[in-house]
Formats: structure tokens, C-alpha cells, sequence
């Protein structure tokens, strides 16, 4: 048995990537192992947030993962600044961090790029806090995303530091990437991840959409004028991105799906891939609509926090002691 972390900022609607990249392999991985799952609205807050909409994205994030299959009697569900110690060891895992480490990750260069003079702190100490979440309880694997992967190295790095000055408190994560590793990408950009923070609504599926919409927008993905499906992300990336789509929701290799489509143009193959997305997508709508207004989700996230309490606080205790932070 592993224990598993992994968290997703309330910022956004979540796409279709966020879903295939991440919320799946979550639900896949939960049996046999003991699971954390949270909502890392701390993390949201390192730009600026409308209060109302971050509290109500808190809400229906949780509903969200219950809804992709998180089972929350297996897995424990919670909202970050519910358990104190993820901010109480993030100030420790702060001041263990070298501002030109923190300075190097890219999506910090990328975020503070975009805020002229005014750069946030918390977008510089983001990969400190993001330490203290995965550390806290003892993980062994983190499912995310590549674009992950440095604030992974980063966080073992701080682990492997604390240890070595202050004794053994802290397990060494390693990333778990998903097997398929589906990197879902923009439709009308299709050499750019699809995000939920682009502001082109047609460019990203939102798992909340409904199916007209879901349609609409994969007919005007770009694609190419050859007509031929077939993979290659260099020359093809818009039909390479529906064919891993499609991959992804039905199983399918590439070869399988080439084939199937050697005698199709593109208007066939972009109506099967929307059918897929739309068949997969619809019994999650349906679940987070039952769950997103019902006093259960929060039965939910309060015996989650409170189960994420008990155990992150163990661990708090022992970094304590192991610094001195403590008077008897
Ligand atoms: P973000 O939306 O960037 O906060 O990411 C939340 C999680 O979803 C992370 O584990 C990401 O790696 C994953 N993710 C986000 N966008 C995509 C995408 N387009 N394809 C695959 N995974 C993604
Ligand atoms: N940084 C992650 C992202 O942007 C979100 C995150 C915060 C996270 N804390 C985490 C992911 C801990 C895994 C584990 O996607």
C-alpha cells in the first residue's frame, strides 16, 4: 500500500485535459492505497481571486472529483486551508528554500512574466508550500501532470535537505505519471496545452459543457486541409491532439484509430471524437449536478480535513521538534 497525494487549485473551470490528465488516474489508483486528495485554494491565492468565486470553485471542485470517480470513503477529500498545518509547514519549507532555486522554475518565470512590477510573493514561495502539502503526509507517489515535474524535483530536494540537517522526518515522493500520460491540447492552438486559464473559450472542452457546445467546438478544432488521419504531432498536432482524445476515451491505439478512419475525411472522425467526449463526460455532469448544492459535500470535506488533520499533524509535530520550534 502507497500513500498518494494530489491537489488542483480552485482557479478555473476544469477542462477536459484536467480531467484526462489528472481527476482520472486519481479514481484509478485509489483502491488499494491510501489516497489525498485536495483542494489547494491556498495555492489559488498566489494572484488575485474574486472571494465569490473562489469560494463557490472550492465547492465545486470537490463536487467535480467525487464526480470523476473519487470515492470519498476511500480516499480522504479536503480543502487545503481547512488544515492549518499545509501553511504552518510551508513557512518552514519556505525559509529551507534558496530564492535562485525558486526563481528558476518555469512556472513561476512564465506567472511573474505576466505582472510587470508587481509580482506576488507567493507566486516565488508556490513550490515551498506545494512541499509542505505532498510532505505532511509521508507520500509516496504524486499523480500530476509533466508540467509538474520540476515542482516535484524541487520538493524532494527540500525533503532530502531537511533530512539530512535535521534527521529522518520525511518520506521522498516520487511522481507517478499516469500510464497513458494523455497531455490533452488546445484546439485552436493545438501546439499549446489546453488550459483552463485560456482566455479562448473554443479552444478548451470544460467538463462542465454541455453537449452542443462540446460538438460545436471540436467541428472548428484546427486541424489541416490533408484530410488524412493519421498521428504526427510535428506536422499534424490539431488531428494528432483528436486522436489522442480519442484514444483516451475509448481505448483505442493510434494505429487502431488510423485505421479505422483510412477511408473517412475529417467531418466523421470530429463527430465520433465529440460522441466519445460527450458519452464520457455526461454521467460526471449528471453526479456533480446531484452533489454540488447537497449538505453531503460538506459531510464530506469536514471528515476529510479532519482525517487530513490527524495525520498531517504527526508529521508537523515531528519537523518541530526535530527545528526546536517547541518550549517543554
Ligand atoms: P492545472 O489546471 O494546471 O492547475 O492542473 C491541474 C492538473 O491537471 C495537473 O496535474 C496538470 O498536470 C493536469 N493538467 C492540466 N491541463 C492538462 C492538459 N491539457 N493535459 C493533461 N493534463 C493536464
Ligand atoms: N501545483 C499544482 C498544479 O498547478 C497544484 C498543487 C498544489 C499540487 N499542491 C500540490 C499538485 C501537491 C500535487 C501535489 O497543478
Amino acid at each position: 500500500m502507497s500513500i498518494i497525494f494530489s491537489g488542483i487549485q480552485p482557479s478555473g473551470n476544469l477542462t477536459l485535459g484536467n480531467y484526462l490528465g489528472a481527476l482520472r488516474n486519481f479514481s484509478k489508483i485509489q483502491a488499494g492505497n491510501e489516497c489525498y486528495y485536495c483542494v489547494v485554494n491556498q495555492h489559488a491565492i498566489t494572484v488575485p481571486q474574486d472571494p465569490k468565486m473562489l469560494h463557490e470553485r472550492t465547492r465545486q471542485l470537490a463536487a467535480i472529483y467525487i464526480a470523476s470517480g473519487l470515492d470519498p470513503e476511500q480516499s480522504t477529500l479536503f480543502v487545503q486551508s481547512e488544515v492549518p498545518e499545509h501553511v504552518q509547514l510551508g513557512w518552514i519549507m519556505t525559509t529551507l528554500s534558496y530564492v535562485g532555486e525558486l526563481e528558476r522554475m518555469t512556472q513561476y518565470k512564465d506567472k511573474a512574466s505576466k505582472r510587470g512590477d508587481s509580482i506576488p510573493a507567493g507566486l516565488l514561495t508556490y513550490p515551498p508550500l506545494m512541499a509542505a502539502d505532498i510532505l505532511l503526509y509521508q507520500t509516496n507517489y504524486v499523480p500530476v501532470g509533466d508540467d509538474q515535474k520540476q515542482h516535484l524535483e524541487i520538493t524532494r530536494n527540500l525533503a532530502q535537505r531537511f533530512n539530512r540537517v535535521y534527521g529522518d522526518v520525511f518520506t521522498i515522493p516520487d511522481i507517478y505519471l499516469g500510464h497513458d500520460g494523455t497531455r490533452v491540447m488546445s484546439l485552436q492552438e493545438p501546439t499549446k496545452k489546453m488550459s483552463k486559464s485560456d482566455d479562448n473559450t473554443t479552444a478548451t472542452i470544460y467538463l462542465l459543457d454541455n453537449p452542443k457546445d462540446i460538438e460545436k467546438k471540436i467541428k472548428r478544432a484546427q486541424t489541416d486541409s490533408e484530410n488524412s488521419v493519421h498521428y504526427d504531432v510535428e506536422q499534424k498536432p490539431g488531428i494528432s491532439n483528436l486522436i489522442e482524445i480519442l484514444s483516451a476515451m475509448t481505448d483505442q491505439t493510434h494505429d487502431e484509430i488510423t485505421a479505422a478512419y483510412a477511408d473517412k475525411g475529417y467531418g466523421a472522425f470530429k463527430k465520433d471524437v465529440a460522441d466519445a467526449v460527450i458519452s464520457t463526460l455526461e454521467p460526471i455532469q449528471q453526479r456533480y449536478q446531484q452533489l454540488v448544492g447537497d449538505p453531503e459535500l460538506d459531510d464530506i470535506l469536514e471528515k476529510g480535513a479532519a482525517k487530513a488533520h490527524a495525520k498531517a499533524n504527526v508529521t508537523y509535530d515531528k519537523v518541530c521538534h526535530a527545528m526546536g520550534l517547541y518550549r517543554k
